[in-house]
């Protein structure tokens, strides 16, 4: 089988992790880069021995690529992504998928259109160690509770009136991620848990962008989970936990890769398991959203997380930084 043909438009801060991930794909072949900053734009095609385009419709008119990442802030995917998928192209959409639901609700449908797939990166939900966690939790009959947290000291020019335009309120760019590992630790096999009822707390600080968030979610799956988010305090953490019928899983995802705590009931305390992870089962510990993507476009089957599906993640982290109370209606 000849390697798909890869692309990526913007070769921004973040590009550089898809451009690696595309780099081990034994699969893919990167093809071109599109990137409108020259310097930016000369490193990519230096680094990577790729041709390079300013114009991205320029780049997939003479590449042509079967797959590509657009890896652009959130306020400029829309239309790109768009473009891609009515070229048939299978596409990678950053988080925030779009400024508002709205517009990842505009990508779905053409992606509901095109020949090309359309996968958005979530991509918590493809970390090994969650997804070993997951058929753990699954095995004993599937969340009943969790919880997850996201907090940042200031971090700007996010959450400021620099980034207007550019891209939503941190919850949904930044800590959507963890928005989605609710859904996701509450849902089982292919599918993530449709929130249908939220009580949001929002007491923002002062400070411009420090945006907080206190977050109770009800899940279809009868699971609960909670949401703590606050930017402009003192650490960057990334935690989230996950509980069954007498099974606890703790994870922490600050750095990578992520550690995973699995607790089975045992007397008073608790048994902490001591056997490693199953990683295998769940595709190796080099298991990523671009593997993922590609099983996927060559089974010709849906990723994950679709546009389609991304929609509720988008909603779920709007009714959180509205401070919705009450049930969530579509
Ligand atoms: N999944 C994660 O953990 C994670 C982490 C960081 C950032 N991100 C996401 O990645 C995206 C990019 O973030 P970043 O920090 O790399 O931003 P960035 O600003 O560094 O990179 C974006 C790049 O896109 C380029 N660009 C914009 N419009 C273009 C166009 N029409 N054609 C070609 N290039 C264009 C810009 O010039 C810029 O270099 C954001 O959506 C962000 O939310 C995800």
């Amino acid at each position: 089988m000849s390697a798909l043909k890869a692309a990526v438009i913007g070769c921004g801060g973040h590009a550089q992790l898809h451009l690696r991930m595309i780099d081990k794909e034994p699969r893919l072949h990167l093809a071109g880069v599109a990137e409108i900053d020259d310097t930016r734009r000369k490193q990519a095609q230096a680094e990577w021995r790729v041709e390079g385009f300013a114009d991205y419709r320029r780049m997939l008119d003479a590449c042509k690529p079967d797959l590509v990442v657009v890896a652009t802030m959130p306020g400029q995917l829309k239309t790109i992504v768009i473009d891609c998928l009515e070229r048939g192209v299978h596409t990678s959409v950053e988080k925030a998928p779009g400024m508002h639901a709205d517009e990842t609700r505009a990508m779905a449908a053409a992606a509901a259109k095109s020949a090309g797939k359309a996968i958005v990166s979530f991509n918590r939900r493809y970390f090994p160690e969650v997804l070993a966690l997951r058929r753990m939790v699954e095995a004993r009959g599937g969340a009943v509770h969790c919880a997850a947290t996201y907090n940042k000291p200031l971090s700007p020019p996010m959450g400021t009136s620099a980034w207007h335009g550019l891209a939503p309120d941190p919850i949904i760019c930044d800590a959507i991620h963890h928005v989605d590992l609710l859904r996701w630790l509450a849902g089982s096999g292919a599918r993530a848990a449709m929130p249908i009822e939220v009580h949001a707390q929002v007491h923002d600080g002062a400070r411009e962008g420090a945006h907080r968030h206190s977050a109770l979610v009800r899940f279809d799956t009868g699971a609960c989970g909670v949401l703590m988010s606050h930017y402009g305090v003192g650490g960057r953490v990334q935690r989230a936990e996950v509980h069954a019928d007498d099974f606890s899983g703790y994870l922490e995802l600050t750095d990578s890769p992520p550690v995973v705590e699995p607790y089975q009931a045992e007397g008073a305390r608790g048994q902490l398991l001591a056997a490693p992870l199953d990683l295998e089962a769940v595709g190796g510990a080099d298991f990523d959203e671009t593997r993922h993507f590609v099983d996927c476009i060559l089974a010709d089957e849906e990723p994950w997380s679709t546009l389609a599906d991304a929609v509720h993640t988008m909603r779920l982290a709007q009714a959180i930084r509205d401070g919705h109370r009450g049930p969530l209606h579509e």
